[in-house]
């Protein structure tokens, strides 16, 4: 029995990755790794700093000069930056909305790729994001490429929201989230995109304990 696999967990924004890669971690006992809050803590301190989004070089030396710390908790996964909790900060609607140019910048990927290679390195490792099965743990022994659709993701999203007492509107999250499929998806650098070896979930009529078991089951299959 093979015990420390590494699995990868790709897919659209809200299509239920950081919530069922979480998960199959506490039930395997494994690290996870939510490589979106990353790209979220760097975009957060660009804005804070005022840097130009669109200066890939500026932007990379300010990832190099950074301190990007993902810790588990009881209320989940809590993220520092510099040594300063921003957990809740790099949610916001501002951070949402810039994610995307910052992590479509080559060089800051290539450091950002590098450190999350290092965290994966020795297996029991759930990371979830947008290119883990393409570049990140390209030898994982189980790749999933999660989605649904775009109609039933933004009802995800608008409900999380509600649950944390932030009032959102519907059609304006479908259009952020549709916006940000495009960009993640057409960049040159890494795109959004399934790995050939990714299994294909469609998550829209499944609930979180019928994906989580279905992973489960595969990854159990992976490790005998
Ligand atoms: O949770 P949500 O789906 O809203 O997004 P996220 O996983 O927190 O990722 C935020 C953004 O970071 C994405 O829209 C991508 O632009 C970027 N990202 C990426 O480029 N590569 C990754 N491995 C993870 C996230
Ligand atoms: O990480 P990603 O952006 O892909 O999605 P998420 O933040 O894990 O999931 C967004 C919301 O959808 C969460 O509140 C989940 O509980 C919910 N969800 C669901 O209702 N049904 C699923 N099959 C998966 C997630």
């Amino acid at each position: 029995m093979k015990k420390q696999i590494q699995i990868a967990i790709d897919g659209p924004a809200a299509a239920g990755k950081s919530t069922i890669a979480k998960k199959t971690a506490e039930l395997l006992g494994y690290t996870y790794v939510d490589t979106g809050a990353m790209y979220r803590a760097i975009t957060y301190k660009a804005l804070q700093e005022n840097i130009d989004l669109q200066d890939e070089d500026k932007l990379t030396y300010l990832l190099k000069d950074t301190l990007i710390e993902l810790k588990p908790s009881p209320d989940g996964q809590l993220v520092f930056l510099d040594n300063m909790a921003v957990t809740e900060e790099i949610r916001s609607k501002e951070v949402t909305a810039s994610v995307s140019a910052v992590a479509a910048h080559a060089t800051l990927r290539e450091e950002m790729v590098k450190r999350q290679m290092e965290m994966g390195k020795n297996g029991s490792i759930v990371m979830d994001g947008r290119d883990i099965g393409t570049h990140v743990l390209k030898d994982a022994e189980l790749k999933i490429f999660m989605s649904a659709s775009v109609d039933e993701r933004a009802n995800r999203r608008y409900l999380e929201n509600q649950n944390r007492g932030i009032e959102t509107n519907l059609e304006e999250l479908k259009q952020e989230i549709a916006l940000r499929d495009k960009l993640d998806s057409e960049r040159q650098a890494s795109p959004l995109i399934q790995a050939d070896d990714a299994i294909f979930i469609d998550t829209t009529y499944l609930t979180v304990d019928e994906v989580s078991e279905k992973i489960m089951q595969l990854a159990k299959e992976r490790m005998s």
